[in-house]
């Protein structure tokens, strides 16, 4: 590394599972840039210090992971509107002046997944289905909602564990009807998406109890989860012909702004990347 490279970086604790460090070094890379993408192990208790730090060492920015988003949106000097409306951040630039803009990915990432994935999908006016009211589920209940720039959904449905959670996320997004857990496979009824926004089906946890025998035929399925990367639901969905979308695109996606800062280019998303980061898995 010379003086000149371009540095970046992600911050989590831990952050050694994190698969961002083989997408960005592709990136730098394919693009014959000299820059350098470091994990960052930093303690909840160095967080501040951790970023502020970042203009004096010469970063251009990092991306944040758990369980520091909500901590880092506090600290950063401003953000843009997805990180206001969310509360949390998941990137952060360093701006010329050494001023930090604090940056949410998480909702662009999963509507320019699902548009790349399934062009011909109708998302105005459509019937979704969120499972989990967790952080991934309000961003992407945010942006099925947006009618400017989002993708504008008639109806938002959100089933979880927990309902009141539920009722709480409909109450942020001012928008969305709660149907209770256990109704959540009669729900399928009719739906145009079902978005799998819970941890189950991911290594470890157990696959989503989910019957899928009344989801539409045309219905998208959309599996955050993406490790492994066909779960069980979307195994299930795809051998009854439904359309579906995996969880390792939304990260890839989300991932755009923050490279476009500190690689200086808009990165594509296309097979070279997806296959930088499949090797972490
Ligand atoms: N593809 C991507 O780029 C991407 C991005 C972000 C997150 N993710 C993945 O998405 C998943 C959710 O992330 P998150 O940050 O939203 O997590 P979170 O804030 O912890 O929320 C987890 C949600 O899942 C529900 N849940 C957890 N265990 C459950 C169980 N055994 N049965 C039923 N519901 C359960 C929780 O319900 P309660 O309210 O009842 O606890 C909650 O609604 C994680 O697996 C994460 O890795 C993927």
């Amino acid at each position: 590394m010379a003086g000149t490279t371009r540095l970046a970086g992600i911050m989590g604790w831990p952050v050694g599972h994190s698969l961002s460090p083989l997408l960005h070094r592709h990136w730098f890379e394919a693009h014959g840039i000299d820059g350098a993408y470091v994990k960052l192990a930093v303690a909840p208790k160095g967080l501040e210090a951790a970023l502020r730090a970042l203009p004096a060492l010469g970063f251009l920015g990092c991306n944040v992971t758990i369980p520091h988003k909500e901590h880092a949106f506090a600290l950063v000097d401003e953000r843009d509107a997805a990180a206001e409306a969310m509360g949390a951040v998941n990137t952060v630039l360093v701006l010329p002046d050494g001023r930090l803009k604090g940056l949410n990915t998480d909702g662009l990432g999963f509507l320019a997944h699902l548009r790349a994935t399934l062009p011909g999908l109708a998302l105005e006016g459509a019937r979704a289905l969120v499972l989990g009211t967790g952080g991934a589920a309000r961003a992407i209940g945010r942006v099925l909602l947006d009618p400017g720039g989002g993708a504008g959904v008639e109806t938002l449905l959100l089933a979880n564990r927990t309902e009141a959670r539920a009722r709480a996320l409909a109450d942020f997004l001012g928008g969305g009807e709660v149907v209770p857990w256990e109704a959540r496979g009669a729900a399928l009824e009719g739906v145009d998406l079902l978005v799998n926004a819970t941890p189950l089906g991911m290594a470890g946890q157990g696959p989503l109890p989910l019957d899928i025998e009344a989801l539409p035929a045309g219905a998208a399925v959309y599996d955050i989860v993406y490790r492994p990367l066909e779960t069980d639901l979307l195994a299930r969905a795809r051998a009854r012909g439904n359309p579906v979308v995996d969880g390792l695109g939304m990260l890839l996606h989300q991932a755009v702004p923050g490279f476009a800062h500190w690689g200086g280019v808009t990165p594509p998303v296309d097979r070279a990347a997806r296959e930088a980061a499949l090797a972490g898995l």
